[in-house]
């Protein structure tokens, strides 16, 4: 079964619970925290905590949000079955997928606004990876 985790710091939480609510028809996400905007917590603590769970299955995908993104991106790639894509256009957000079979999207809560973060969410899950020529330069990741 698919699973889709969900997790973000401080400053993405705002997001994290709109996009919850936005998509909770479509998607059960498991929310891994942070739980409040008004407490600071380390991004990291968070990309680590979401990739580990990630990694358990190959169909599982997660969701990470901070202020630019930039720092959920570099922990969560630090995991070996991690390929996490900083998103912030549809085209960067679908090439992730059909070429880079993106398993984990980034998104800088401070940087886009909600409804290109849906868009995007959007685009992650509908676009498959397209394999063939790709297939060994991502093993090669
Ligand atoms: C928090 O202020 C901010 O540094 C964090 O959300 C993120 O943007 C780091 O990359």
């Amino acid at each position: 079964m698919k699973n889709i985790y969900i997790a973000s710091d401080h400053a993405g939480y705002n997001l994290k619970e709109y996009l919850k609510n936005k998509f909770s028809k479509k998607y059960d996400f498991i929310d891994l925290g942070t739980n409040r905007a008004s407490v600071s917590v380390n991004y990291a603590q968070f990309a680590h905590k979401l990739s580990k769970k990630v990694t358990k299955n190959d169909k599982n995908y997660g969701i990470l949000i901070c202020g630019s993104g930039l720092g959920m991106s570099m922990a969560a790639n630090r995991h070996k079955k991690i390929r996490a894509a900083l998103c912030y256009t549809v085209k960067n957000t679908k090439l992730s997928r059909l070429h880079n079979n993106s398993n984990v999207i980034t998104l800088g809560s401070r940087l886009i606004k909600k409804n290109l973060a849906v868009k995007l969410i959007n685009v992650f899950f509908k676009t498959n990876f397209e394999g063939g020529r790709h297939k060994k330069r991502v093993k090669s990741i």
